[in-house]
């Protein structure tokens, strides 16, 4: 759809600042100095580096910009960080920003037009770009071009302005709201998948030599057995263990130094949280280990129904203690034997294999 710059209401321009969230720097936030900037220092997600170092190496050959990427997967698994080291590895430019963010038609080709020559434009949230935003994208992405329309009524015309190429890297944590035009015109989609605890552990080792801090592998090994497949809680455990190991240990972090850190972060030996077992005991308790269905689940514990989408039962589910059924929610024995509750066969619990 062409852009009508008179979308505006206060037909104020705004300020750039708004729209990029920020660049990629040690210091925007506290992950930032942990984040890898390059593949060779990301760990994990094989697959997904493994064909990047191929389409850069293509693109960079090529001297052209790399296809445009979507990512998709739960929330702390490093899409932002992926973004910045594919902007590193390509030598350009990385502008920040999120679907929410861009209210405007306007706003989006303001952002487009401010793109240097092979620039990164990185939309976090993407599925929540607005239908007006969302189409001005679409000529963006297939011609590098943005139509916009002069004037109103009658006399209103409608004009092709060249882009520079760009890449547009989108992160989502919901692909199934991505709009089937946005999804088909990305060169490459892909998911995230949770680490597993020999990733994690390397992570972990890594944070803590830049943090400075001693860790002992078994250390590592625990941080990261408690850290529900995710960089994000595992490097802020990381420094959470390394508070406890400074103030009541000799600062290096053994398993037990760990293991009683997490304990008191109610971080139990699986890694899951008050929420956590506060859904599986409702589940259990409130309606016989389910079927429950999202919605009535969520108003029971007092949770947002994405939240536990997002956050909770990908790693529930990796577990193996949460099914979903058409329907709902299950509880599987698994589950009943980590929460100490009796198995009974007699309301629908589900068994891993079935
Ligand atoms: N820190 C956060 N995520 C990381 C990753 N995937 N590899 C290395 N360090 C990280």
């Amino acid at each position: 759809m062409p852009i009508d710059f008179d979308d505006r209401e206060d037909g104020q321009t705004e300020p750039e600042e708004r729209l990029l969230a920020r660049t990629l720097t040690s210091s925007d936030d506290n992950e930032g100095s942990l984040r890898p900037r390059f593949l060779n220092e990301y760990i994990g997600q094989e697959k997904l580096k493994d064909n990047l170092v191929i389409f850069i190496e293509a693109a960079k050959k090529r001297q052209e910009p790399l296809d445009h990427v979507l990512l998709y997967g739960p929330p702390g698994l490093g899409k932002t960080t992926l973004a910045g080291v594919i902007a590193n590895e390509m030598g350009v430019n990385i502008r920040i920003t999120s679907g929410p963010a861009i209210e405007k038609a306007g706003d989006l080709a303001a952002l487009l037009t401010n793109l240097d020559d092979m620039d990164i434009l990185f939309v976090d949230e993407i599925h929540r770009l607005n239908r007006a935003v969302e189409e001005v994208l679409y000529p963006a992405m297939e011609d590098c071009a943005l139509d916009i329309i002069l004037g109103k009524g009658p006399a209103a015309r409608s004009i092709r302005v060249d882009l520079r190429k760009f890449t547009l890297i989108g992160a989502t944590t919901r692909a199934g709201q991505i709009t089937a035009p946005l999804r088909d015109r990305f060169g490459m989609v892909t998911r995230l998948d949770l680490y597993t605890p020999e990733e994690l552990s390397r992570i972990v080792t890594r944070s803590a030599g830049i943090l400075n801090v001693e860790i002992q592998p078994d250390g590592a090994h625990e941080i990261a057995a408690r850290s529900r497949g995710t960089p994000r809680i595992a490097n802020r455990i990381l420094k959470r263990v390394r508070d406890y190991a400074q103030v009541r240990a000799d600062g290096v972090i053994t398993r037990a130094v760990a293991d009683e850190a997490l304990k008191r972060l109610d971080i139990d030996d699986k890694g899951l949280d008050a929420v956590d077992r506060r859904m599986l005991e409702a589940i259990i308790r409130n309606f016989g280990g389910g079927p429950v269905g999202l919605d009535t689940l969520a108003a029971n514990i007092g949770e947002e129904s994405v939240t536990i989408e997002d956050v909770y039962e990908p790693y529930l589910m990796q577990l193996g203690f949460l099914a979903r059924t058409p329907r709902g929610r299950c509880v599987t024995e698994r589950a009943y034997t980590h929460m100490g509750i009796p198995y009974g066969m007699d309301s629908g619990q589900l068994t891993m294999d079935n």
